[in-house]
């Protein structure tokens, strides 16, 4: 059955500074709500202007429970945590971070020999039943993400099966698809996802009509704006005669629990919240 998933909202991001005075681009933020469950927050870096001065970044921060989704297309992000990992998530590359039980980390983003900064960092909740689990990183470098071209779209397939392709990333909770695509003008994408799956696009690039329906009608939307859709089994996207558009393409499955969101943290209830608090207090938040 094709029951295409049309557009229910689209979010245009709000400009908010975070960290140690990052500027970036909001489009979701966690809320006890959760709309958008399992995806909890969608943030867009960018800095293109030298003059702005040293990028700045996250010195060292605690996460409980969630997982983190870095992707980078311009600049890199040096990344340090508490495991004693440390590495460059540069151009290209994804680093998919399963904080389960606690983490500390610190995320600085240097700039590209151009002076720029570009990518994007998902939140991704994670079930009750895997909160407390062991930290996890999936480091997926830029030349093992494999790119899918058919029939003008060019598609980096992070995590989920683009016409028959797998990507690397695995065993993530939320059965996630996880999509860089980009089509060329008077192009049309069709991808099947699961039913009762939250779909997202964050559009960066161009303008295309999303969510098309049985008869070709679908939403104009222009970078830079999230495009959530209604339910469904196929979403389809289509390009005009001359323009281009380029989306991540963002999809999983709903955990419905109820959470308690506190700034890093996203827990089930009030007292796992003050408990994660007691931790970094008493210095026993990393086992
Ligand atoms: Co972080």
């Amino acid at each position: 059955m094709n029951q295409y998933r049309t557009v229910s909202q689209i979010i245009e991001p709000n400009l908010v500074i975070e960290g140690a005075g990052v500027r970036l681009r909001r489009s979701i933020a966690p809320s006890r709500a959760n709309p958008l469950d399992p995806f909890l927050l969608f943030d867009h870096f960018a800095f293109n202007d030298p003059i702005e001065g040293p990028t700045s970044g996250f010195p060292m921060h605690p996460h409980r429970r969630i997982e983190t989704v870095t992707y980078m297309l311009e600049g890199s992000v040096h990344h340090r945590d508490s495991l004693g990992n440390a590495g460059l998530i540069g151009p290209g590359d994804v680093q998919w971070m399963t904080s389960g039980g606690g983490i500390m980390h610190e995320e600085m983003p240097r700039r590209s020999p151009e002076g720029n900064v570009f990518g994007f960092q998902l939140w991704v909740n994670l079930p009750a039943a895997l909160k407390m689990s062991q930290p996890r990183y999936q480091e997926v470098s830029e030349d093992s993400i494999p790119i899918v071209e058919r029939n003008g779209a060019k598609v980096r397939v992070v995590a989920g099966v683009f016409d028959g392709v797998q990507g690397p990333v695995a065993e993530i909770a939320a059965n996630p698809v996880y999509f860089d695509v980009q089509l060329s003008p008077a192009t049309q994408f069709l991808q099947p996802i699961p039913e009762g799956h939250t779909t997202v696009a964050y559009v960066f690039n161009g303008r295309g009509t999303f969510g098309l329906d049985a008869d070709n009608l679908g939403e104009n939307v222009e970078a830079v704006n999230m495009v959530v859709f209604n339910d469904g089994d196929q979403l389809k996207v289509q390009t005009p005669p001359d323009v281009s558009v380029r989306f991540m393409l963002i999809a999983g499955a709903p955990f419905e629990e109820p959470i308690v969101p506190y700034g890093p943290f996203v827990m089930n209830t009030e007292a796992e919240i003050k408990q994660a608090l007691a931790d970094l207090r008493n210095g026993t938040f990393v086992k």
